[in-house]
């Protein structure tokens, strides 16, 4: 995945840092692009994966939609090219201002999650003047096959509307004279890898629900299938592209597409997770009672994924490529230095002898990754990289950004 050349030039900047693959983004963006026109459907990004302008604007450049969930994620997403007809806002809980600024831009539709928020919607736009199509976000009971944490479609989670409230949905879109109806939203759930068998579900799913709201005498002019499409973070190397033909092929072939009904797909992982890597060193290596640890210089400050999920990342030591002769192999608990057990990015690797300084690699970051970084410990926010910026990538300029591998800093051990 990374050539010499690269590597090198990673040598003479301060980490931790992501870095994006610009050339890996392009061919996800265009093999998606060329998919939803094989397949007649419309694509949003889901914002929330990645927010860096840089990897906005390649997505927005392919004529992709946004799909956002907060006021700021639809101002970034039109501040990057993205057209206000073509950005959708989620959420269940949008603030008055949220509403006001994105109805005021002309978006494509609120996801709505509630009745109240509706309700809230229309009179905003009776308020001032302004129309807001609208569509209504169902929650419809599939079991994704995921995290709990990041399942969205039971009755137990907060999001969409309930069965229960479908008679009632119906009569206040009726009722509602300052929005239009669009059509129905679902989103079931996130690293959704069981593809053919569980968005042939929701199809079936939500064909029965598009029926039942016709029978009520609504038009549903749209049909958005949410995201979900798992990435493989176990192979990202074999794997640089999310199946997207198999998750458009599996759903438009188990939902009966009514004639002029548009569909939608809000794919956010797999457009931005292969592309990029947290870059980080090595600062100590420590033998414990019972393991050995290989303490990293990120911490899950900078990723929370492995911290909050138990997710596996793929790890690698990018220095240990250029040693000559055999690399022996080491099991090692590779851990952060935020204070917090759970600050662990992997137990038991097994990597080659890593040694104080060693550029590692932790891969398949750049979706949930820079966005869900925080500050915890006070420490500073790993910056982006974009590969075809790496020649003006900053160096580091004073000691302490110095690699430790570097000559004239200290590399306290015995070689
Ligand atoms: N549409 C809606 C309404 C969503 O809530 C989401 C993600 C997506 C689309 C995009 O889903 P994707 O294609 O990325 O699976 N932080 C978690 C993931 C949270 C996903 C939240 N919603 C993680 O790191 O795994």
């Amino acid at each position: 995945m990374f050539d010499q050349a690269s590597i090198e030039k990673f040598e003479q900047i301060a980490t931790p840092f992501y870095y994006y693959d610009m050339e890996l983004l392009g061919h996800t963006v265009d093999t998606l692009a060329d998919l939803a026109r094989k397949y007649d459907v419309n694509v949003h990004y889901a914002v929330k994966a990645n927010v860096e302008k840089r990897i906005l604007e390649t997505v927005s450049s392919r004529g992709i939609g946004a799909d956002c969930v907060s006021g700021n994620e639809v101002r970034r997403a039109l501040e990057c090219g993205f057209p206000a007809d073509r950005t959708v806002f989620a959420g269940v809980g949008k603030s008055d201002r949220e509403i006001y600024e994105a109805m005021n831009a002309g978006i494509e539709a609120f996801n709505c999650e509630s009745l109240h928020e509706i309700y809230v919607i229309n009179a905003m736009a009776a308020a001032f003047g302004l129309r807001a199509r609208v569509a209504a976000r169902i929650n419809p009971n599939i079991d994704a096959h995921t995290h709990q944490y990041v399942t969205t479609g039971l009755f137990e989670n907060k999001f969409g509307i309930a069965h229960h409230e479908f008679d009632t949905l119906a009569e206040l879109l009726g009722r509602c004279g300052n929005i239009d109806f669009t059509g129905l939203h679902f989103h079931i759930g996130s690293q959704i890898t069981e593809v053919g068998s569980v968005f042939a579900l929701e199809a079936e799913r939500v064909g029965e629900i598009v029926t039942y709201f016709e029978d009520k005498g609504l038009h549903v002019g749209s049909v958005d299938f949410g995201g979900g499409l798992g990435v493989d973070y176990e192979a990202p190397d074999a794997s640089p592209v999310a199946p997207f033909e198999t998750w458009f092929r599996t759903i438009t072939g188990s939902y009966c597409r009514r004639p002029g009904q548009s569909l939608h797909f809000e794919p956010g992982r797999s457009v931005v997770a292969q592309c990029g890597t947290l870059v980080t060193r090595v600062l100590f290596v420590k033998s414990g009672e019972t393991k050995n640890f290989l303490i990293l210089d990120a911490g899950m400050n900078d990723l929370i994924r492995p911290a909050l999920y138990g997710a596996y990342h793929k790890i690698e030591n990018l220095s240990s490529c250029f040693r000559k002769g055999f690399s022996e192999m080491q099991a090692y608990d590779v851990v952060g230095p935020v204070c917090e057990s759970s600050d662990v990015w992997g137990q038991g690797r097994l990597l080659p002898l890593s040694v104080r300084g060693d550029l590692m690699a932790i891969r398949s970051a750049g979706a949930y990754g820079q966005v869900m970084a925080s500050r915890y410990n006070l420490r500073d926010f790993a910056p982006a990289v974009f590969s075809d910026e790496l020649d003006s990538a900053p160096c580091y300029t004073d000691y302490f950004s110095m690699p430790a591998s570097h000559p004239e800093r200290s590399r306290g051990y015995v070689d």
